[in-house]
């Protein structure tokens, strides 16, 4: 499970846009203060974003890949009464209750394709993994990764796994192929044959099975055609276990190109 920590105070706005997550305070059941990036539950990207969040990073980070770790954040709506932003109280308002939390990575960079270079292996691993969870994020205009203490990080997998969208037809939209053909990582010879070899086997039913148990309940109640969170779990669980058998040998590559080269 997830660890759980109680927000005490709304730091600041990370950008404006979709989610709006933010930098809050919170304190640990040991009673250790820290920064925490949050997105919240009252956002309008609704809930199976961070589902999607839980299930994909902590499939990252057992694979190898940088993750920050993630805890359960516990908003008592309270703590916006002071927000002067109008749009920040509404949902601060609007989310009390379980958020997700993610350690903030003090002082990280964003990754920019034309200034950083990543060598071939992990440009590798890092395709092989989107296309494991079809993460539609990850492309030159917004590459979701980090740069910090010496080592490249993945963050935002919301956008990923697009099947849990229709449960009904998951089961094909989850065959299908993986468009990498703008993935920010493109450009640098990703080695996705040798990620493949490395990173499915370690894709088994228990590993799968572990990660959707970090999903809180309360994320996977009601949702229809389910009867219990556990049933949810399976069908996540039923989707990612065959793709990442095969997946390697349908991502669409774009053209080859030198370094620097993706805009
Ligand atoms: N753990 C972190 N540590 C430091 N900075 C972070 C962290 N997570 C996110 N950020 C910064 O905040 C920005 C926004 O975060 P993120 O990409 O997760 O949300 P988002 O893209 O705005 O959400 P959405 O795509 O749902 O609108 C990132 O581009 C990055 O600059
Ligand atoms: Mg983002």
């Amino acid at each position: 499970m997830l660890t759980e920590v109680t927000a005490v105070r709304y730091v600041t706005p990370l950008r404006e846009g979709g989610s709006l997550p933010g930098v809050v305070e919170a304190v640990d059941g040991q009673g250790a203060y820290a920064t925490y990036v949050m997105k919240f539950t009252g956002a309008g990207q609704g809930r199976k974003t961070l589902v999607a969040e839980v299930i994909c990073g902590e499939l990252a980070r057992r694979l190898g890949l940088r993750m920050p770790r993630l805890t359960q954040i516990l908003l008592d709506p309270v703590v916006g009464l002071g927000e002067p932003d109008q749009q920040v109280q509404e949902l601060l308002k609007s989310s009390g209750g379980l958020n997700l939390g993610m350690d903030f990575l003090s002082g990280a960079l964003g990754f920019d394709p034309l200034a950083h270079g990543v060598d071939a292996a992990e440009a590798g691993r890092v395709v092989w993994f989107d296309a494991l969870i079809n993460n539609v994020d990850r492309s030159w205009r917004n590459p979701n990764l980090l740069l910090w203490q010496g080592g490249l990080w993945l963050i935002d997998h919301g956008a990923s796994m697009i099947w849990h969208h229709n449960w009904r037809t998951a089961a094909t939209a989850s065959a299908k192929p993986y468009d990498a053909t703008d993935h920010v990582l493109g450009a640098f010879g990703p080695d996705v044959a040798s990620a493949a070899a490395e990173l499915a086997p370690l894709v088994t039913e228990e590993l799968l099975t572990e990660v959707t148990a970090e999903v809180p309940d309360v994320w996977l109640t009601d949702e229809p055609g389910f009867a219990t969170p556990d049933d949810v779990r399976h069908a996540y669980v039923a989707a990612l276990l065959p793709r990442a058998a095969t997946i390697h040998e349908r991502i669409a590559l774009g053209e080859p190109q030198p370094k620097g080269a993706a805009t």
